[in-house]
C-alpha cells in the first residue's frame, strides 16, 4: 500500500511503498520522506526545496565534492565508448591504468589491484585471499580471522562475522567460524577530548598475544582492522597501536588487513590511513572515495608477496577462483581514474591535512554544551558523541541529526554519536556553519 502521509507532503513524490531501503527506519521515513534529488559540491537538494551542506559526503565517499564535471565526463565518456567488457579472461584498457594509479599511490609493496563492487565485497574477497594464500603455503590449517569489537566490515557473511557490532550479527546466525575480536580501543575515561590520536592504550594491542596465545599461531591466518573504526562512531587508534598490531602479527607468521574503505583517499589527510600511520599492511580494502561516491567500486589492494604466491600454478590456469561480473566495470573505472586525477590535480589530499586543525577547532568548541560527552578528530573526520536519554539509546543523536536536516545540513549519526566526514573541497565557512548548525540543535 502506498504511503499516502508521504504524498500529501509532497506530491511530486513517487510512491515510496516498494523500496525496502538499507539500514532505515522504513516505516518513519515513509511517512517524513527526506529525498535528495540534486547534488552538486558540498551541496545537496530535496525533493521538498531545501539546500543541505553535506557534512558526511554523502556516506563517507564524495570526497571530491558531488558531481565533480571531470567525474561526470569521464563516465559519460566512457558510458558511449564502451558500456561493459567481459570481465573474466578479457579485460579493457581502463581498468588496468586505475590499477597502476592506484597502486602508486599505495604505500611502497602495495603493488597489486583485484576490483570489486563495493566495501563489503572488498572484504570478503581479502578474507578469501588470506586463506588461500596461506593454503598455497602449505599451512591451510591457517584458517582463523582476528577482528575487532566495534568494527564494520561490510554486511557479507564475511565481514559481519569478523565485525564487532552486535545489531549486524545479532540475527545472522553462526556465521564464519573460528573468529575472534580484539577489544574496541574507545575509553572515555582515559581519553576524551583528545585532540588527534589518544595518547592512551597502545597496550590494547597486546591482547592480540593472548588470543593468538589461546588459538596458537598456527591456526590464524589474519587480522582485520580499520585503522580508523567509522561506522562504529570515529574510534581512533591509539599512538602506536597500529604498529604494534603490526609487530605482533609479523612475530607469528599473521597477515594484516586494513580496511581502509572510510579511512583512504584523502580522509585522514594522506592517500590512505596506512601512509599517515606509516604502518603497511599486506591487504588493504578500499571502496567509497575511490570513485567519489560516483560508480560503485572497491578494491583489494595486495602486496607482492601475496600476489607472487598465487602466480606459481601451471601457465594458463586461473590462479584465484574469485571474481565478479562487475569487478573493473568500465564506468567505474574511468570514474575511478577521474576521481584519482581530481584528488592530485587539485591537492585534495593536502587540503583535508591543512583544514584538520580548522576541523578540530571547530568540533572542539562543542566540548561543554548540552550533553557532549567526548569529541574527537583526525584528518577530515570527526565526531561529537552525547549522553544517552537514559532508556532510549541513539534517540538524542537521531533528534541532532532530524534538527540539523531540518537547518540545512547533513550530518550521520552511529549510537548517540554524530560523524563527520565532508568531502575535501569542504571550506572554513562551511565547517563553521555545520558546528555551529549542531551548537544549536544540541542547545535546543
Ligand atoms: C570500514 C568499512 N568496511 C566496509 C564497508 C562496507 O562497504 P559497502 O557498504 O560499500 O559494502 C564500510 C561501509 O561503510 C566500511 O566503513
Amino acid at each position: 500500500m502506498a504511503d499516502n502521509t508521504a504524498k500529501q507532503l509532497a506530491p511530486e513524490l513517487p510512491d515510496l511503498n516498494a523500496y525496502w531501503m538499507p539500514f532505515t527506519g522504513n516505516r518513519y521515513f515513509k511517512s517524513h520522506p527526506r529525498l535528495i534529488t540534486e547534488a552538486k559540491g558540498m551541496y545537496c537538494y530535496t525533493h521538498d526545496g531545501r539546500k543541505l551542506i553535506d557534512a558526511v559526503a554523502g556516506l563517507w565517499c564524495c570526497n571530491a565534492g558531488h558531481g565533480h564535471p571531470r567525474i561526470v565526463e569521464a563516465i559519460k565518456a566512457q558510458a558511449e565508448k564502451l558500456d561493459y567488457a567481459m570481465a573474466f579472461q578479457i579485460g579493457h584498457p581502463t581498468v588496468f591504468e586505475l590499477a597502476n594509479e592506484l597502486t602508486d599511490m599505495a604505500p611502497d609493496g602495495i603493488d597489486y589491484a583485484f576490483f570489486v563492487n563495493s566495501g563489503s565485497e572488498a572484504v570478503d574477497t581479502a578474507l578469501k585471499m588470506a586463506l588461500a594464500w596461506h593454503r598455497l603455503n602449505g599451512e591451510g590449517h591457517r584458517t582463523r580471522f582476528i577482528g575487532r569489537e566495534r568494527g564494520y566490515h561490510g554486511v557479507g557473511f564475511g565481514g559481519i562475522s569478523v565485525g564487532g557490532m552486535s545489531p549486524n550479527r545479532k540475527m545472522f546466525g553462526a556465521m564464519l567460524p573460528g573468529v575472534d575480536h580484539l577489544p574496541h580501543t574507545h575509553d572515555l575515561a582515559h581519553n576524551a577530548f583528545s585532540r588527534g590520536l589518544p595518547k592512551w592504550g597502545a597496550h590494547l594491542a597486546e591482547d592480540l598475544e593472548r588470543i593468538v596465545a589461546l588459538h596458537d599461531p598456527s591456526t590464524i591466518a589474519a587480522v582485520i582492522v580499520e585503522p580508523i573504526a567509522g561506522s562504529a562512531g570515529v574510534l581512533l587508534p591509539p599512538e602506536g597501536y597500529l604498529k604494534r598490531l603490526r609487530d605482533i602479527c609479523d612475530r607469528h607468521g599473521i597477515l594484516l588487513i586494513f580496511d581502509e574503505v572510510i579511512t583512504a583517499f584523502g580522509r585522514t589527510g594522506a592517500a590512505f590511513g596506512a601512509t599517515r600511520f606509516g604502518v603497511t599492511p599486506d591487504l588493504m580494502t578500499v571502496a567509497k572515495g575511490l570513485t567519489s561516491g560516483a560508480v560503485p567500486m572497491g578494491a583489494v589492494l595486495a602486496s607482492g608477496k601475496i600476489y607472487d604466491r598465487f602466480m606459481t600454478g601451471p601457465d594458463g590456469a586461473i590462479e584465484f577462483f574469485h571474481g565478479y561480473t562487475y569487478s573493473g566495470h568500465p564506468l567505474a573505472a574511468a570514474a575511478g581514474r577521474a576521481a584519482l586525477g581530481v584528488y592530485r590535480d587539485e591537492g585534495l589530499f593536502e587540503r583535508a591535512l591543512e583544514l584538520e586543525p580548522v576541523l578540530a577547532d571547530a568540533l572542539h568548541s562543542l566540548k561543554g554544551e548540552p550533553n557532549v560527552i567526548d569529541v574527537r578528530n583526525y584528518g577530515l573526520l570527526g565526531a561529537v558523541e552525547l549522553q544517552p536519554i537514559e532508556g532510549q539509546p541513539t534517540a538524542r543523536a537521531l533528534g541532532i541529526f532530524r534538527d540539523c536536516y531540518d537547518n540545512g545540513v547533513i550530518i550521520r549519526t552511529t549510537g548517540d554519536t554524530l560523524a563527520f566526514s565532508p568531502p575535501l573541497i569542504i571550506e572554513e565557512r562551511h565547517i563553521e556553519t555545520v558546528v555551529e548548525t549542531v551548537r544549536r540543535s544540541l542547545r535546543a
